[in-house]
């Protein structure tokens, strides 16, 4: 009989589906990552077939190498697989499978709870009202930004920048997106415009970040693109950290070159940088994009699909590569 890894606790309908279809699981029962030499232990303990990893685990030539020969998939509990070094999964016949479109919703929520808190001071009221200090209403009392009819600039107009562009349609904002290529169905669809960089972060109001992660994105927005934004943006990620380079987003927002940020996601996660977390004018969360019980339930049901599919012989659609 086959066996599972699955690197961490993930909802139990995974592991129920997999002993459904007759297969052994091996779970680390806990939330934290394991440690790297713990992990290549773990991976070197048994013969597994099918590993599922999540974004903590770094999936390279040193990962396969100690996962043996008949080591068929990794299925990554994500839609994002930067963590993962496909080149060697190639080379070693291992494939790779992750969770696209069902956290497109989720994910989209959370850029516009995140682009609604900060733009409105939601946690400095939170916060002003925990500090027992209030002392009423007040005319010119925390005084936050429009969003109804401002532009939002969507960079990475994929599924989840859709889901966005979706959101925004209901406050009445103009829309305008940055891509690797022009989305002709999605300007007709939900009217967007598409522009370049530069002039996307010039005219927007709103940015929000949503593509993968590689050597093209790596520090999409540092100190320069910055510079190129409004004083009155705000800056939302939820996508993966190192898109942002987060020392100079640290300075565009000390040195006020922009408003604020909303961030689901951090360069050197789970590290933050320390003066993000003093700064009144940033929305912060523990990367919790996907984190409803109706999306991580959908993305464990894909995951483990492509596993039994995959060891059956079988294809699953949602394979990377
Ligand atoms: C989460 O960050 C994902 O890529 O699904």
């Amino acid at each position: 009989m086959a066996t599972v890894l699955i690197s961490r606790r993930v909802p139990q309908i995974g592991i129920d589906l997999l002993a459904e279809a007759g297969l052994d699981v091996d779970l680390i029962d806990q939330d934290i990552a394991l440690e790297r030499d713990e992990l290549l232990a773990q991976l070197k303990s048994h013969a597994y077939e099918a590993v599922l990893t999540t974004l903590s685990e770094t999936v390279d030539a040193e990962f396969l190498e100690a996962a043996g020969k008949q080591l068929k998939i990794i299925a990554n509990f994500a839609v994002g697989y930067n963590n993962i070094d496909i080149a060697a999964c190639k080379a070693r016949g291992v494939v790779v499978s992750n969770t696209p479109g069902v956290l497109s919703e989720a994910t989209a929520d959370q850029a516009f709870a995140l682009l609604l808190a900060c733009a409105r001071r939601v946690l400095e009221g939170h916060r002003l009202l925990t500090s027992g200090t209030w002392q009423g209403w007040a005319p010119t009392q925390l005084l936050g930004l429009d969003v109804s009819g401002q532009t939002l600039g969507i960079i990475g107009m994929g599924r989840i920048g859709r889901e966005l562009a979706k959101r925004a349609r209901g406050f009445d904002m103009q829309l305008l997106y940055y891509n690797r290529s022009r989305d002709l169905e999605a300007e007709q669809s939900l009217g967007v415009s598409y522009e370049s960089l530069e002039t996307l972060l010039a005219k927007s109001d709103f940015i929000s970040v949503h593509t993968p992660l590689n050597s093209e994105t790596r520090h999409l927005l540092d100190e320069v693109q910055f510079k190129q934004m409004k004083a009155t943006a705000i800056v939302i990620n939820t996508a993966r950290g190192a898109i942002i380079h987060e020392k100079a987003l640290v300075r565009a927002l000390k040195e006020k070159w922009i408003w604020g940020a909303g961030l689901d996601v951090f360069e050197f996660e789970p590290e933050i940088n320390p003066e993000l977390l003093n700064m009144p004018n940033v929305v912060l969360a523990p990367h919790l994009g996907s984190a409803t019980e109706g999306t991580r339930n959908a993305m464990i049901s894909l995951a483990v699909h492509a596993i039994i599919k995959v060891l059956q012989g079988e294809t699953p659609d949602n394979l990377v590569f």
